[in-house]
């Protein structure tokens, strides 16, 4: 990241490792410098999704709110705090309700400058008659009127995870720890443009910046670990593209 231009990146997607949950061949990382490095390289405007979740062991760490408050500290906005929802969990705790759900922190460098807003179908449409215009007689006057037909999302996603959900690479994983392809499409579609720059500083087997290629952005991808790297590029490479 210290090699990247200042203020060069719309938006960056990444997940960090989580406490020592895996072992990501044997790698740690540098919160701090991560954070600051971040902040440095996105633009104005600009917005990084950080994906996280906490360990559990015996009750859970909270390592997901001390980094959004660290977040917040260095400068950040906490635009939002969305939840990512997975739909198929294994069942993991015998004294709490399965864990199925991760932090998305929607971080950004002022306002966010891009806001593409991804819509739901609604449950009723069609046509029904809606209160109009109350005048001052206190008469609820009724029109026939055409419901929308769709809504803005609300700030929980859900996604189904593993084989198909995940992705269809089975080359992906290889990595343990992939986040499905469908987060970072939403999220890219959702604060950037096309040939806008999309950044994953710890991008293991290369959802985001495969993504970020597949909806027509600039990317950089950057993992610490070779073998990571290489599952990355074998993803890309099936797009036919990979920067030098
Ligand atoms: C949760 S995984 C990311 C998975 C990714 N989102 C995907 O869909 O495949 C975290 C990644 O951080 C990488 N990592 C750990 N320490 C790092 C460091 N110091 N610099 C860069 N990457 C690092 C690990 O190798 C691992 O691939």
């Amino acid at each position: 990241m210290e090699r990247m231009e200042a203020e060069s990146v719309d938006l960056t997607v990444t997940s960090p490792p989580y406490d020592d949950l895996r072992n990501y061949n044997g790698y740690s990382f540098d919160f701090e410098g991560v954070a600051a490095g971040l902040l440095r390289v996105t633009k104005p405007g600009g917005v990084v999704i950080w994906v996280v979740g906490d360990k559990i062991n015996g009750g859970r760490t909270l390592s997901s709110f001390r980094q959004g408050i660290r977040f917040q500290k260095i400068g950040f906005q906490m635009h939002d705090v969305m939840i990512y929802r997975k739909k198929n969990t294994p069942f993991m705790r015998s004294n709490a309700y399965t864990n199925a759900f991760e932090f998305m922190f929607v971080l950004s460098k002022g306002s966010p400058k891009t806001f593409n807003p991804l819509k739901e179908p609604t449950v009723r449409s069609g046509y029904e008659m809606v209160v109009h215009n109350k005048g001052p007689d206190a008469v609820n006057n009724k029109v026939l009127k055409e419901l929308k037909k769709e809504k803005t999302r609300t700030n929980i996603w859900a996604y189904a995870v593993g084989m198909g959900g995940t992705t269809r690479d089975k080359v992906a994983f290889k990595h343990p720890a992939v986040f499905p392809e469908k987060l970072a499409d939403d999220h890219i579609r959702s604060w950037t443009e096309p040939g806008d720059l999309v950044f994953d500083p710890m991008c293991g087997s290369g959802t985001t910046p495969k993504m970020a290629l597949l909806c027509e952005r600039d990317y950089i991808g950057v993992d610490i670990s070779p073998e990571y790297v290489a599952i990355a590029e074998q993803r890309i490479e099936a797009y036919g593209h990979i920067a030098g």
